[in-house]
């Protein structure tokens, strides 16, 4: 299973890189304007310290034209940029002409399984479906990677499930246990799965015991 950080701020791209344990970045216009950065150079700056990671960046354009324009633009950066592009009929005209061009899509503000599957239909790499948003709405975000696991499963399907809007670690457990390939975590989140408070008593006891404490 693959762990990307849901962050746009690069000290935290940096920390969590140096962790070894991400394997690419999402970032969405909020996630841009909290950094209070410039998009191009945050996302280039990202793309060079995870120049093995899949790194998304989202279009801002609405019609199937101004979407390609910037995938273009964007996928001319750096070579492990992956374009977001939001799950809309024409977003998915854009990404059925990107698929065919090779490069990579993650189609995004997911929230139900016949999107994941028009989203797949169409060639996208990645799908994004937002579980937190969705137990935010009284849904079953979960639920929601059940069923397009089980669907891109039933049909052989290589499009990629990203877990996101993930609110805490639990929510990377469960999408571990079925089978999601990969969890973009905040973070906060990412921090909070290396911590049990067994772990640190039995460091305290074994510091102790060895007379280092
Ligand atoms: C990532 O691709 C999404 O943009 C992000 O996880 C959304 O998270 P939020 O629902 O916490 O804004």
């Amino acid at each position: 299973m693959k762990l990307f950080l849901d962050s746009a701020l690069i000290d935290e791209v940096r920390e969590a890189a140096g962790w070894g344990i991400v394997d690419g970045v999402t970032t969405n216009p909020s996630l841009i304007k909290k950094s209070g950065r410039d998009f191009k150079e945050v996302i280039n700056e990202i793309c060079e310290v995870l120049s093995n990671g899949a790194i998304s960046a989202e279009v801002l354009s609405e019609d199937a034209e101004g979407m390609l324009k910037e995938a273009r633009e964007f996928a001319s950066w750096k070579p492990n940029i992956v374009i977001k592009i939001p799950m809309t009929d024409e977003g998915l005209k854009a990404v059925k002409v990107l698929s065919e061009e090779g490069i990579h899509t993650n189609v995004t503000l997911m929230f139900s399984a016949n999107q994941a599957l028009l989203a797949a239909k169409a060639g996208a790499t990645y799908v994004s479906p937002f579980v937190g948003r969705l137990d935010d709405n009284g849904q079953d975000g979960m639920q929601l990677i059940s069923d397009i696991v089980q669907m891109y499963m039933n049909y052989g399907f290589d499009t990629e499930i990203i877990v996101a809007s993930v609110r805490h670690p639990m929510h990377v457990h469960e999408s571990a246990m079925l089978g999601a390939h990969v969890a973009t975590v905040p973070f906060g989140i990412l921090e909070k799965m290396f911590g049990h408070p067994l772990t640190d008593s039995g460091i305290e006891k074994f510091m102790k015991d060895a007379g280092v404490r």
